[in-house]
């Protein structure tokens, strides 16, 4: 830890006579490289497999966009925060610009290789986070080649952005739930946090290698507060909830899972020299929109803005936002709900942007950040 804590201000100078260009003060970021699910996919899946509906992206961009939200997410809020446009996927094929950065992100995608973790019926995306590191080592040699042709300049990022970037990795949600969904118990799913945990760390320090200095590392939100895990499993388990509604014993093994990521976190930076390695308690943020949700101007916490219309979470696997089946003979549709901005959750699974302004805000308060890291205060964030 103290490595880290003497060698941050030397990398922030070192930073700031690169990047500083007056415009940005001394923010040191000169872009953002995104590796996550569809917490942070901001349309790579999407590109990947073209299929989205309304009323996805009715909130902020009136279509939908490839997000599964209604509007923003934190990654978004972070992008506009900074002063750069949002992140465009690196799968999109069709007018994307990446001199301030690429969004590897993609909905269904775990940290370990898909194929060893879901049954037959069950499907993950392909793009696992090692498949993701493979696309940002050819984004970065296809952009350095392109810079020493002089090809390309308004859209691909100079050779010095890289090490000038800010690394946002948040994943592991998907091979947590793959394992519930294959019936895995509860009390035994925390076995595979270290493997996952593991296969993150090692990214991390491939990025590392590549020359990438400044890590931030979001920890898992609290899923058994979320609509479509309550769905399932409290109307079996009235005595598994707490006193905002949540599931006690899936927001353990979540909280087992953050503590294993913590860890590996603070090793991180003990271990790659003059590095910034940043572990983001997002879920302490998060769960504040249900214990203090009303004060915040949350009126639905529990219950998905996005659904069937029916039931206490208006939740139904199979028919989820967006989407309609036939249920006992009767046409069921999942439309959005009329204010979008008084729930915590778009569809039972994601927040809707105004949760996530929530998010971003506190996040970039800095309170969250271990160690503390005075982002405000050097780059010029502010939401909206
Ligand atoms: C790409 O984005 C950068 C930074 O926002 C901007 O300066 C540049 O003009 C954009 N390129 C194009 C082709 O719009
Ligand atoms: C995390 O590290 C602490 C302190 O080194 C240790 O006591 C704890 O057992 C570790 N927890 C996990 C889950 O690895």
């Amino acid at each position: 830890m103290s490595a880290t804590a003497f060698m941050f201000p030397v990398w922030v100078l070192a930073a700031v006579v690169i990047v500083g260009d007056g415009a940005k003060g001394e923010c040191p970021f000169a872009a953002i490289f995104n590796f996550g699910d569809s917490n942070s996919d901001t349309g790579g899946l999407v590109s990947a497999f073209p299929s989205q509906s309304r009323p996805n992206g009715e909130t902020t961009f009136g279509e939908p966009v490839g997000r599964f939200c209604d509007g923003r997410l934190v990654v978004d809020f972070l992008a506009q925060g900074l002063g750069f446009p949002y992140l465009n996927p690196y799968l999109q094929a069709m007018g994307s610009n990446f001199t301030t950065g690429a969004n590897f992100a993609s909905a269904g995608a775990s940290v370990l290789r898909p194929i060893n973790q879901v049954r037959p019926n069950g499907w993950l995306s392909p793009f696992y986070l090692q498949i993701q590191y493979d696309q940002f080592v050819h984004l970065k040699s296809t952009a350095l080649e392109l810079y020493s042709k002089g090809w390309f300049r308004d859209t691909v990022p100079l050779p010095s952005t890289f090490e000038n970037a800010l690394y946002t990795i948040d994943m592991g949600q998907n091979d947590l739930t793959a394992q519930l969904s294959n019936g895995i118990p509860m009390d035994q799913v925390s076995a595979q946090f270290p493997q996952v945990v593991d296969a993150i760390g090692s990214v991390i320090q491939a990025l590392y290698t590549t020359g990438a200095r400044f890590f931030m590392v979001s920890n898992m939100g609290p899923l058994g507060c979320y609509p479509a895990f309550l769905a399932t499993s409290a109307p079996h388990n009235p005595n598994d909830l707490d006193s905002n509604g949540c599931l006690i014993s899936l927001n353990q093994v979540v909280s087992n899972f953050n503590e294993v990521l913590k860890n590996k976190t603070f090793l991180l930076q003990t271990q790659l020299y003059g590095s910034s390695v940043i572990y983001v308690d997002s879920n302490s943020i998060k769960y504040q929109l249900w214990a203090n949700g009303a004060a915040n101007g949350f009126k639905s916490t529990t219950t998905a803005c996005c659904g069937p219309s029916q039931g206490q979470y208006n939740y139904d696997s199979t028919v989820t936002c967006s989407n309609s089946a036939i249920v006992n003979g009767q046409i069921v549709s999942s439309t959005s709900c009329i204010n979008p901005s008084s729930y915590v959750s778009w569809d039972g699974i994601h927040f809707t942007e105004s949760a996530n302004r929530f998010v971003a805000t506190q996040m970039f308060s800095g309170s969250y950040f271990q160690p503390s890291f005075p982002i405000t205060q050097m780059c010029p964030l502010s939401f909206f």
